[in-house]
């Protein structure tokens, strides 16, 4: 698979869904990559889903870089997307700074929250392709309830989003909001829209891979669970400790195809 610049990813609206898909380690984005997902997002939803941490204000930059790096190494044919986290977007320059920290890490693009049109503006004008995200923006919300339901709310997040596309964003991000309002911002804006929670009229999907994967105890309402991994990781700890316990392991070692042993 050739590897999709910006350019190619807003040739696809209106033509091809775009799936997207999060990932924050090697041997996913590799599995993520064969499956020839166009884009993945390095999201500080890493934060809450594979940190621990409550809030994803809580992801540095430092994070940010370490799992960028990891999912390059995995992935390296498939378009990155590394979220700028709380704060490292704070001014024009910072978030320049930061921006080319994840580049060199091995981001081809940048994800921002809220229409920080200065910022995107001065990343766009600096040669950083810049993804947009509005409706609910986690770094700042104080609840995790859905945006834009209130006429008022709503006329907000399409005019923020139609800043954020005039100050050079390539793609938007769209989360938790009325599936009207998702359809509108599509038929409204020129640059691809990627819902999360925000309806079946977006020109693409995006999926926390945890949430995909049933990995965690808790999923929003909005994803789906493709499996149930958790269960799964369970289920293998407990053969294990069973296995240890009764002395079977290691005697009863089956060679998996690809695992390398003989
Ligand atoms: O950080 C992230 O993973 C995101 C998605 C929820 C879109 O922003």
């Amino acid at each position: 698979m050739m590897k999709k610049h910006a350019q190619a990813l807003m040739e696809m609206k209106g033509r091809t869904p775009i799936a997207m898909l999060t990932a924050y380690t090697c041997p996913v984005a590799r599995a993520v990559e064969r499956a020839s997902i166009p884009v993945i997002l390095v999201g500080d939803t890493v934060g809450m889903v594979e940190m621990g941490f409550e809030s994803t204000r809580d992801v540095t930059i430092d994070h940010m870089t370490y799992h960028v790096g990891a999912v390059r190494r995995g992935a390296p044919e498939t378009h990155i997307i590394g979220d700028l986290p709380y704060l490292t977007d704070k001014d024009p320059d910072t978030a320049l700074w930061n921006a080319r920290r994840l580049i060199a890490a091995g981001a081809d693009s940048v994800k921002l929250e809220g229409a920080k049109t200065e910022v995107i503006r001065h990343l766009v004008d600096n040669g950083i392709a810049v993804v947009g995200h509005t409706g609910l923006t986690p770094q700042t919300a104080k609840s995790f309830t859905k945006v834009g339901r209130t006429e008022q709310e709503a006329r907000q997040v399409l005019e923020d989003a139609i800043a954020i596309q005039e100050a050079g964003a390539f793609m938007i991000v769209l989360e938790h909001i009325p599936y009207d309002l998702g359809a509108t911002l599509t038929d409204t804006l020129g640059i691809p829209t990627i819902g999360i929670g925000a309806g079946p009229d977006c020109d693409g999907q995006v999926l926390v891979i945890n949430d995909a994967l049933g990995l965690g105890d808790y999923w929003p309402p909005f994803s789906k669970q493709y499996a149930h991994v958790s269960r799964t990781i369970l289920q293998v700890a407990e053969d294990f400790a069973g296995e240890v316990a009764s002395r079977e392991f290691p005697n009863n070692i089956i060679a998996f195809p690809g695992s390398g042993k003989a």
